[in-house]
């Protein structure tokens, strides 16, 4: 594994929206490599209906990390292992919020070295001011008239209003 190939790490997810958790795990992230691909899933579950298209969230992680050269974001399709293995970079980084996480998190990270051998997971716990932050929290207290200012990233609050104004409006 070459120098560069080790530096560059994924850091996947829906990102429905990017919240200020998944911002601080970012930003940690990049104290120990080089590089970081925020990949967008099309669709992580065949289940979940999205908020936000994946062209949005996209957008939005690019104004969050609009100060950070070192953060590119891209949208994939298929297997994550797939997709971390076309851009050279077998590491894949996630959030552990509580012990709750843990199951789901271990059984994907196994399951991803299961069909990519050469990757591997790094956990980081993001600040605690942050372990009970979830994007579908933020999309049901927005969704509700509450104030989510302190938990999204100012584009992303925009963007927020912006979206449940239209849909009370009916548009
Ligand atoms: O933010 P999420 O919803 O917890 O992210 C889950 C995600 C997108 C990382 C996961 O569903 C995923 O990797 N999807 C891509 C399809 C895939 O590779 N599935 C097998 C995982 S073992």
């Amino acid at each position: 594994m070459s120098e560069t190939t080790r530096r560059v790490a994924i850091y996947p997810g829906s990102f429905d929206p990017i919240t200020n958790g998944h911002e601080d795990i970012v930003r940690r992230g990049l104290r120990f490599v080089d590089r970081i691909i925020v990949a967008v899933a099309h669709r992580a579950t065949q289940a979940k209906h999205g908020l936000f298209t994946v062209e949005e969230r996209v957008q939005m992680i690019r104004e969050v990390f609009a100060d950070e050269p070192r953060v590119e974001v891209k949208e994939f399709g298929g297997l994550l292992v797939e997709f971390a293995r076309s851009q050279g970079a077998p590491l894949i980084i996630r959030g552990l919020r509580a012990v709750s996480d843990f199951e789901y998190e271990f059984q994907m990270a196994l399951m991803n070295r299961q069909l990519w051998p050469e990757v591997e997971t790094l956990f980081l716990a993001p600040d605690v001011q942050y372990s009970f932050l979830s994007a579908s929290l933020v999309r049901e207290i927005a969704s509700l008239g509450g104030d989510v200012s302190d938990l999204v990233a100012p584009p992303v609050l925009a963007r927020l209003n912006e979206k449940y104004a239209s849909v009370r409006r009916g548009t």
